[in-house]
């Protein structure tokens, strides 16, 4: 087994799960020959560095992120901070020749995603980012279903991130609402995944949009102690001002000629992570929602006009299904995704494999939430700045 020193910057909700998803490759993907050992954690909550700690088995937590890079040890490096701080720690990564797996979105604006990707392109270091939704084994069957021409010519695509992690007006004001920590508001932080997911699965990129963009609950009081992730966070009675988007929706033409629908919201009650992907081509459909991550409808053919979708559910003939369960039918887990995407990443590292959603599709993304402010502001089409 070949040993891989990791260092995760930032233990809250991602970075506890990159921490956790390391620590499965070894069983979920044995034929890498692989065993991540989790070095060091930096975050700047004493709370958060005795859970690196204690709860997560990090051999050493500290404060100060320029240790944590420059420490030889660490091989790699996970960068699951607030966005604002991902531009710098992944230049100084790939300076130092780390490979780094980012969280989405890569950068505060598409230039910074820009710099991140050339960066790492310069150092030849290799790059993942945490675009999850692609390794659900549904996700991966409606890819190869496309990629085998089994709908047909791909005529439009609909495509929605809807939550509700911010819908309550008492919700605290963390970094994420912030434009200078967070950037573009939801549409960074879900329909970046949304870009991704159409662009990954239809294999044609968003070329061009029209959008419309809202906050629609303008201030929220300020926090008065860190959380992890939406949740354990006490506010105060004092408000601030929400800088970034609650919402926006686009209408797209992908660059093989599809049309497509974009949707995202943080403030959808009654939607908890309602993230779907339908597809239509003239031989058949299909759709696929994290809500029921472990099943995707299909209409395919001729015959399937009679009946239209058919449900069908997960099973080891999709995707990495059979790593994680021997039976078809038997859920899995967000977490598991994260499993496929840090083996994919190490994979990537040490194989020189191309697995991992990596820094161009990023920063494609990125291109594709910028063009969207762009056309909400002007009230017009706006082309996407190619990665
Ligand atoms: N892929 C996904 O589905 C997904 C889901 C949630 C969040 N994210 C992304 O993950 C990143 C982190 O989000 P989160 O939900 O884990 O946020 P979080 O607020 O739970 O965690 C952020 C952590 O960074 C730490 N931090 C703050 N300043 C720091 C510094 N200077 N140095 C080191 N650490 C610092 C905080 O103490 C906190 O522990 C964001 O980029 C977010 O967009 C991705």
């Amino acid at each position: 087994m070949q040993e891989i020193g990791v260092g995760v910057v930032g233990l809250g909700w991602m970075g506890r799960l990159h921490a956790t998803s390391y620590q499965r490759v070894p069983s979920r993907f044995p034929e890498l020959g692989l065993r991540p050992r989790l070095i060091a954690a930096a975050d700047p909550v004493p709370a958060n560095r005795q859970a690196a700690r204690e709860q997560f088995g990090i051999e050493e937590a500290v404060e100060d992120i320029e240790k944590l890079l420059a420490d030889p040890r660490v091989d790699v490096v996970s960068i699951c901070s607030p966005n604002a701080l991902h531009r710098d720690l992944a230049l100084t990564a790939a300076h130092a020749g780390k490979p780094f797996w980012i969280e989405k979105p890569m950068g505060v604006s598409a230039a910074q995603s820009r710099e991140i990707r050339d960066a790492a392109a310069s150092a030849g270091v290799a790059t993942a980012v945490g675009f999850n939704y692609r390794h659900a084994p549904a996700v991966a069957h409606l890819r190869s279903l496309v990629a085998e021409g089994r709908l047909g010519r791909i005529t439009n695509v609909r495509c929605w991130l809807v939550a509700d992690y911010a819908s309550s007006p008492d919700g605290p004001l963390t970094w994420r609402y912030s434009r200078e920590q967070a950037g573009n508001g939801v549409i960074g932080d879900l329909l970046s995944h949304g870009a991704d997911l159409v662009a990954h699965v239809t294999g044609q990129r968003v070329a061009e949009v029209v959008a419309s963009t809202d906050v629609f609950l303008p201030e929220r009081p300020l926090p008065l102690s860190a959380g992890v992730g939406h949740s354990g966070i006490k506010v105060g009675e004092e408000r601030g001002p929400v800088e970034n988007e609650d919402w926006a929706a686009a209408l797209a033409h992908l660059d093989g000629g599809a049309h497509a629908t974009l949707e995202a919201s943080r403030v959808a009650r009654g939607h908890r992570s309602d993230y779907a992907l339908e597809i239509f081509g003239t031989e058949g459909s299909a759709r696929w929602s994290f809500t029921r991550m472990n099943e995707f409808e299909v209409q395919l053919g001729e015959g399937g006009l009679e009946h239209g979708y058919t449900t069908v559910l997960a099973g080891p003939g999709h995707g990495d299904f059979a790593r994680f369960q021997p039976g078809p039918g038997i859920p899995m887990s967000f977490d598991d995704l994260k499993t496929i995407e840090a083996a994919a990443f190490l994979s990537d590292v040490a194989h020189g494999t191309h697995r991992a959603p990596s820094a161009t599709d990023g920063l494609q993304a990125a291109e594709v939430g910028e063009a969207i402010v762009r056309s909400a502001a002007g009230r017009a089409w706006e082309a996407v700045a190619p990665a």
